[in-house]
């Protein structure tokens, strides 16, 4: 089962695409988080990654195309796998087709989960992330059991420093004009699936549930 998410920043792609993976056993693959760690480890991608998340825009494609392909070619992506934040412009997404096609495979499900911008920004502020193993927690909407820590693996929950409300806003602007055509992209194959984002996040999951069905 190989699923892609789409949706703006803050839509809930990477709340939506943990529980996907726990639900089908297929690995998340988020490359903001493969970024984030990159920063926090303090590596070359990480620095050069840095100078263009920090300012809301989106990490180049040849950087970005290379990890993502190591990446899905891993033992562990065998079953399939789901993608939260790649593709995110068109030529990532001829990339990725690409290189499917090469080994006669295909993307099964392009998931969009749609949630206005008005409800992003208030959404981002409350956000805090474990950049350990990639779970995400809003301090109104998902709080973690212990303050400032993570539920899953026990490490410091931090606020990413991308989600101050200008670097959101432009975000917000970089999706539209550069991620949003990527619905039509996957329309076009029919393999794209709708779900409302506003809603909360385990009725968003049983939708997703209802399209990619009980059993991997
Ligand atoms: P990335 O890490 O992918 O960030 P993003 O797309 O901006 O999305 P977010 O992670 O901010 O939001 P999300 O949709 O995962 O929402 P979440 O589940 O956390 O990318 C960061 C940066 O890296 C990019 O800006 C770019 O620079 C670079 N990058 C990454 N991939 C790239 C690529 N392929 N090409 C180029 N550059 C790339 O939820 C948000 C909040 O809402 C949380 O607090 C959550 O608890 C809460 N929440 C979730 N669902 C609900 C609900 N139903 N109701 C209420 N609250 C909810
Ligand atoms: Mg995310
Ligand atoms: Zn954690």
């Amino acid at each position: 089962m190989k699923i892609i998410m789409l949706g703006a920043p803050g839509a809930g792609k990477g709340t939506q695409a943990k529980m996907i993976a726990d639900k089908y056993g297929v690995p998340h693959i988020s490359t903001g988080d493969i970024f984030r760690a990159n920063i926090k480890n303090g590596t070359q991608l990480g620095i050069e990654a840095k100078k263009y998340m920090d300012q809301g825009m989106l990490v180049p494609d040849e950087l970005t195309v290379k990890i993502l392909l190591d990446r899905v070619s891993k033992d562990d992506c065998s079953r399939g796998y789901v993608l939260d934040g790649f593709p995110r412009t068109i030529p990532q997404a001829e990339v990725l087709e690409n290189a499917l096609n090469k080994i006669h495979d295909q993307i099964d499900y392009a998931i969009d989960v749609d949630v206005p911008d008005e409800n992003i920004i208030n959404r981002m502020s409350g956000r805090r992330a474990c950049l350990s193993c990639g779970a995400t927690y809003h301090v109104v909407h998902v709080p973690p059991k212990a303050e400032g820590i993570c539920d899953r693996c026990g490490n410091e929950l931090i606020l990413r420093d991308d989600d101050k409300a200008e670097t959101v806003k432009k975000r917000l602007v970089v999706y539209h004009e550069q991620t949003q055509p990527l619905i039509d992209f996957y329309t076009k194959r029919e393999i794209l699936r709708t779900v409302n984002g506003t809603v909360d996040m385990n009725v968003v999951f049983e939708e997703i549930v209802k399209i990619l069905g009980e059993k991997a």
